[in-house]
C-alpha cells in the first residue's frame, strides 16, 4: 500500500544517475502514494475515522525516510522485504544491461544503510550479503520462478505457492 502509486501511470521516475536516496523522487512517489491511499481510504462504504486516515498518511508520507517509531518499522519492513523476495531485481538489473553491477550494489546498500531500527539492521545484514552474491549467480529461470513467487500472495502469506501456470494474483 505505501508504494500505491507506481500502480497508476503518471507517478515520478528517477533518473538512472541520481542517487536511489534522491529526495525529489522519494517525496513525490511518497506524497503520491499517500494521496492514492487517502482517496482510496475516503472511497469505501465505511470511511475510517479522520485520525486513522491522518495516521495512515502519515506513515505513507515517511515510508521511505522513517521517522517515529511506527514509521522506522514500516521503513525497516519495506527495506526487509526488498531485501528478502525483490533482490532478484537488482540482479535482473545488471543482467539485462539497465545498471551496472556497482548501481545495483548501492540500491543493496542503501536499503540496509537507510534502517534506523539495530535489530532490523543485523535481520538484513545477512539478507544483503546472499543478494550481492546472487548479482554473480543470476539465472533468468530462478528470476522467473522468484518474479512468480513475488506476486503470489498465498505464499507471501505463509502459505503454500500457488502451482506454477494457475495464474497470478494481480
Ligand atoms: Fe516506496
Amino acid at each position: 500500500m505505501h508504494d500505491a502509486e507506481r500502480h497508476f501511470p503518471g507517478g515520478p521516475s528517477g533518473t538512472p544517475d541520481a542517487p536511489f536516496d534522491d529526495p525529489d523522487y522519494l517525496f513525490a512517489h511518497s506524497i503520491r502514494s499517500a494521496d492514492v491511499v487517502e482517496q482510496w481510504l475516503r472511497s469505501g462504504d465505511v470511511v475510517p475515522e479522520e485520525e486513522f486516515v491522518q495516521q495512515v498518511r502519515r506513515l505513507v508520507l515517511r515510508h521511505e525516510i522513517g521517522g517515529g517509531v511506527e514509521a522506522d518499522v514500516l521503513q525497516a519492513a519495506d527495506s526487509l522485504s526488498f531485501l528478502e523476495t525483490l533482490s532478484w531485481l537488482t540482479a535482473e538489473w545488471v543482467t539485462s544491461g539497465r545498471y551496472p553491477r556497482a548501481r545495483a550494489v548501492e540500491k543493496l546498500r542503501w536499503s540496509v544503510e537507510r534502517i534506523r531500527l539495530p535489530e532490523a539492521v543485523a535481520a538484513a545484514l545477512p539478507l544483503y550479503d546472499r543478494a550481492v552474491l546472487e548479482l554473480d549467480q543470476f539465472s533468468t529461470a530462478s528470476s522467473a520462478s522468484r518474479r512468480r513467487l513475488a506476486g503470489d500472495s498465498r505464499s507471501l502469506l505463509g502459505h503454500p505457492a500457488q502451482p506454477s501456470g494457475s495464474g497470478g494474483t494481480r
